[in-house]
């Protein structure tokens, strides 16, 4: 029986087909490849070993998923693929809503017609919204969300909620991310944004490979420790073994699960640098600028649940994050 990952060919995706490869599982990937490439998945190959299987498909293509199902076992999905860009959706929402909720909902109904009941979730910390405090725990409220992508991310969970209301049998996890950066050690895979970064690590090591000049630190007077954002960056590969665990979890019980995958651990922005520049031995320069409009000051997981529930934890620091990222950047100048 095989997995059906889609959005696998994307950052997080790819590396959670390594983590799945490497615990035994078979793997076939859906991409339409709008935001990544057919390189990543034959990297993956080099770093497995195995050729993967994948179909360049649109999740909204209803008969294209149905083919994908008829001519695979797949007992459970990890569903990846979607929009990611903030700013983009607050400038096109109805391709947010359309690729993001509509995709889940023909991938949802090519699941049912093929009594594969089985799914992991990517969703996102965007969810809390603003409303909460940190440590975010999962039982705290949702929906305060500032723009459309996030909003996506909060009425899909709520659709997944409902799917399995009107069917018991499901067995679905949803997974909340925090703020993913660093690469796989080989350096052949790694975050490859299409445009100019919004984020803030592709930035920093882009600045670093000479590919941009300066960074934009947004705010130094925030209330914190030394005036920059706090984030819970977590290592890909930490969040990719994350996905392994929920997938055993979710095919051994059915129900709705929620968790945080963070690492507890809140990094300002300076802090970040500073750790880049050590594990790079490059001077990042950067200015301070004005606050980002829609920011949240401190942003970080109580990840105490999928502790207890998963067994997992991360555990790669934020100099191995910063070491792993340079080593992609670094043999990967222009990415794939
Ligand atoms: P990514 O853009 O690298 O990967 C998404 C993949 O989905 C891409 O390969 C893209 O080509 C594919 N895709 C998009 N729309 C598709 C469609 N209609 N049909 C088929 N394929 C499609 O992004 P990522 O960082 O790997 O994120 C993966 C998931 O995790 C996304 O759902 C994202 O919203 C979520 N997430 C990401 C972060 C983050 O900071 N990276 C944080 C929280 C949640
Ligand atoms: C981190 C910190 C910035 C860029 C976003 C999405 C969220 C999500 C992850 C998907 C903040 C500062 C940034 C720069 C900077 N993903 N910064 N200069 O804001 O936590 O979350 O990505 O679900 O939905 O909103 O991440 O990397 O953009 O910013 O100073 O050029 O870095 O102000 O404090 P964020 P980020």
């Amino acid at each position: 029986m095989s997995v059906l990952v889609t959005g696998g060919a994307g950052y997080i995706g790819s590396h959670t087909c390594v983590e799945l490869i490497g615990a035994g599982y078979d793997v076939v990937i859906a991409d339409n490849f709008s935001n990544s490439s057919p390189e990543a998945i034959r990297r993956v190959g080099e770093i497995t070993g195995k050729n993967l299987k994948y179909y360049d498909c649109d999740i909204r293509d209803a008969e294209h998923l149905g083919k994908i199902f008829a001519e695979n076992k797949i007992s459970s999905v990890i569903h990846f693929a979607g929009l990611k860009a903030v700013g983009e959706s607050v400038q096109k929402p109805l391709e947010y809503y359309d690729n993001n909720i509509g995709g889940t909902i023909v991938l949802l109904e090519a699941m049912k017609n093929a009594g594969c009941k089985k799914l992991v979730f990517s969703s996102s910390a965007t969810v809390y919204g603003d409303g909460n405090a940190s440590p975010l725990k999962e039982d705290m409220p949702t929906g305060e969300t500032t723009n459309p992508y996030g909003s996506t991310k909060l009425y899909i969970e709520r659709i997944l909620q409902d799917i399995h209301v009107s069917d018991s049998e499901w067995g679905i996890t949803i997974l909340r991310y925090f703020n993913p950066i660093g690469a796989h050690k080989s350096g052949l895979i790694g975050e490859n944004p299409r445009d100019i970064p919004n984020n803030l690590m592709p930035y920093i090591s882009q600045v670093a490979v000479g590919r941009l000049c300066r960074l934009n630190v947004f705010g130094d007077d925030y209330d914190t420790r030394d005036g920059t954002g706090v984030r819970d960056y977590i290592h890909v590969s930490d969040l990719a073994d994350g996905h392994v665990k929920a997938l055993k979890k979710t095919l051994a019980e059915n129900g709705v699960r929620i968790y945080n995958l963070g690492t507890g651990k809140g990094v300002s922005v300076l802090e970040l640098i500073r750790a880049f520049e050590k594990a790079s031995g490059k001077k990042i320069d950067y200015k301070i600028a004005p606050r980002r409009d829609g920011d949240v000051v401190v942003c970080y997981a109580d990840a105490d649940k999928a502790m207890l529930e998963l067994g997992w934890r991360a555990k790669r620091d934020i100099l191995e994050m910063c070491e792993d990222t340079w080593r992609w950047q670094k043999n990967n100048p222009e990415g794939f």
